[in-house]
């Protein structure tokens, strides 16, 4: 079983740093990278809809983290890891 991550690739995500999260992969640990299936997609709706959320968005499994970061997002990762045992 994979965690699927997927990075928002809309226009907002993307100027607001979903760019820079496009190199996610070089960032994971190889036990981590295995765990993981990254893909972009489309704007997921969050931007028109975010109260205290800001873009760029990427969701963890069910996970949706606002203003992600490689840092934020590996946290999430290895919490899921640990979580579900992987
Ligand atoms: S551009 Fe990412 S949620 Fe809309």
């Amino acid at each position: 079983m994979k965690i699927e991550v997927k990075i928002c690739m809309g226009t907002a995500c993307y100027v607001m740093g979903g760019a820079d999260l496009t190199t996610l992969a070089d960032y994971l640990t190889p036990h981590q990278a295995e765990c993981v299936d990254i893909k972009g997609i489309p704007c997921v709706d969050s931007c028109f809809d975010s109260k205290n959320k800001k873009p760029p968005f990427v969701l963890v499994g069910d996970v949706m983290i606002s203003e992600a970061n490689v840092n934020k997002v590996r946290e999430e990762i290895s919490r899921q890891i640990e979580e579900l045992s992987l």
